[in-house]
């Protein structure tokens, strides 16, 4: 059984962050999204890896490389659009032969990993086999009808009116029967060929397509939000050490982990929280589902429930909750509370201010 893993697209909802970045490169506990994937496929024995890229190609084959790193060995497949998910396996066809697949989103998180539903199809071999998970806002996603002994009645892409709660999970197990399937679909109302259409398709064919309902969490880190809660709960796994020097005057409360080389000094840090590898906690608070990566600078500040990326400058400001900080950002103090704001903001950034009702 081979692999094919999702990391092209846009990443339009995760901007700024994503105008210099892949949206499946975006570290959750210090660790890039994709990463959690590849290690989800590893764990279930898989090897071969085909890799769908788009206009981020250079910076996922810098972060993955050929894979050996994981156990795996990923090939690149450039899509030239993204067109869909089913068109990505139309792309892959070569690749994948005559083989059957075990199809993963790049920004699908499935806690606990991929293990049991892999088993299931390995034993009963249908066409194909779907994850499905219950979520409150159903029309974000793909939607799955089951009748009352579980079986599937039907599939639709972000219906305006869905018809259950059970949402697909980007997680998807096919034969190579899916290949006629995304060949006889054509693009939806988003110009995209979408594979809840190809799987739907092989039902209305008579195909044998089953339905696993999964418990455990699950994320697609389409939105800052999503990203953020996904971080606090890799965060909750992580295990805690103090790796790099923590002085006397810190207090290290919880689950928290501060690698080698970090120094934290005359602070606070109350986990679950991960501060990287050379990075300087000094005189200020982290609190609960917070990740600062590496060569960071946190300083006379205070944060919590946030990101803050590689090298990155918190001075003097108190308090940032809930924020998804990029690279080389420096956010620091004004001299005296501020009649005027100065700000540097990327294209598509976004800061909540003071309102105006405090004065102009
Ligand atoms: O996350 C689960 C959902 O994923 C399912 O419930 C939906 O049925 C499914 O269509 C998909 O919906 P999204 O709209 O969230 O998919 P998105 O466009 O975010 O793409 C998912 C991943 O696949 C993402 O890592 C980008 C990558 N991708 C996407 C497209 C459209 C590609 O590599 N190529 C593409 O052409």
């Amino acid at each position: 059984m081979k692999a094919l893993v999702l990391a092209g697209g846009a990443g339009t909802r995760l901007r700024p962050i994503t105008h210099t970045s892949a949206k499946q490169l975006v570290p959750v506990a210090n660790k890039p999204i994709l990463f959690h994937v590849l290690e989800s496929i590893a764990e279930v024995g898989i090897v071969e890896v085909g890799m769908v890229v788009g206009d981020t190609e250079d910076e996922v084959r810098a972060a993955v490389g050929d894979g050996s790193r994981f156990g795996l060995a990923v090939t690149y497949l450039r899509q030239s659009a993204p067109l869909g998910l089913a068109h990505a396996v139309v792309i892959a066809r070569d690749y994948l032969g005559d083989e059957d697949f075990l199809m993963f989103l790049g920004d699908n998180v499935v806690f606990g990993g991929v293990g049991p539903a892999v088993e299931r199809f390995r034993e009963h071999r249908p066409d194909a086999q779907l994850l499905v998970t219950k979520v409150a806002d159903p029309s974000a996603f793909g939607v799955a009808e089951l009748d009352g002994d579980g079986r599937l009645l039907r599939l639709e892409e972000k219906p305006a009116n869905p018809r259950s709660d059970l949402a697909m999970v980007g997680v998807y197990l096919f034969t190579p029967a899916v290949h006629t399937a995304v060949g006889a679909i054509t693009p939806s109302e988003r110009g995209e060929l979408e594979i809840t259409d190809a799987v739907q398709w092989l039902l209305v064919a008579g195909a044998d397509v089953r339905v696993l309902e999964i418990s455990g969490f699950w994320k697609d880190t389409g939105t800052v939000a999503d990203i953020l809660e996904v971080n606090r709960r890799m965060l909750e796994a992580v295990e805690p050490a103090v790796l790099g020097e923590v002085d006397a005057e810190s207090r290290i409360v919880g689950r928290v982990r501060v690698e080698a080389g970090a120094r934290v000094t005359g602070s606070t840090v109350v986990g679950p929280a991960i501060i990287g590898a050379g990075s300087v906690v000094s005189g200020s608070y982290v609190g609960p589902a917070t990740s600062i990566a590496e060569h960071c600078t946190i300083r006379d500040s205070g944060i919590e429930g946030s990101i803050v990326l590689a090298r990155s400058v918190f001075d003097g400001v108190r308090r940032v909750e809930s924020s998804l900080v990029g690279r080389d950002v420096e956010v620091t103090a004004a001299p005296i509370v501020p009649l005027r704001h100065t700000l540097v903001i990327g294209d598509h950034g976004r800061v909540l201010l003071p309102p105006t009702t405090l004065g102009f």
